[in-house]
């Protein structure tokens, strides 16, 4: 059902200053940078081999990254399991007894539907999966 790690998602409070890092310092290609609205957060995606780094910005105070940052501070949010299809595996996850955050997907980064899984169920890891629309 996972096929592959599709990215890590690392929370910032300046999205230029971490581009600058993965970018400039690390020399990471810059794939695009994508506001979305569903979630609060500006998001920078950097090319790491087949797997991508996911930078996040809040974008309002409700953002759940905000929120993040405001308790644990800046870096590992998430990590991100690549699925064929999102709204199945939340179906089979769920049915398993994981508790989801989402039920049903939302549109993610870059044209793709994601749903995440609650971190009290998976050992403390927040968990996106995702799958190309
Ligand atoms: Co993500």
């Amino acid at each position: 059902m996972i096929e592959r790690i599709s990215h890590i998602g690392i929370a910032v409070h300046d999205l230029e200053r971490g581009i600058g890092l993965y970018r400039d310092v690390f020399g990471m290609q810059l794939l695009g940078i994508e506001d979305v609205a569903e979630q609060g957060v500006r998001v920078a995606m950097f090319r790491a081999g087949e797997s991508r780094i996911e930078l996040l910005e809040p974008t309002s105070a409700e953002s759940p990254v905000a929120k993040f940052l405001a308790s644990r501070g800046p870096g590992l949010h998430h990590i991100c399991y690549e699925v064929d299809d999102v709204d199945r595996a939340l179906k089979r996850i769920g049915e398993s007894g994981v508790r989801l955050i989402d039920h049903e997907s939302r549109r993610g980064a870059g044209d793709t539907k994601v749903g995440f899984l609650h971190p009290n169920s998976t050992g403390g890891v927040l968990i996106e999966l995702n799958s190309h629309v």
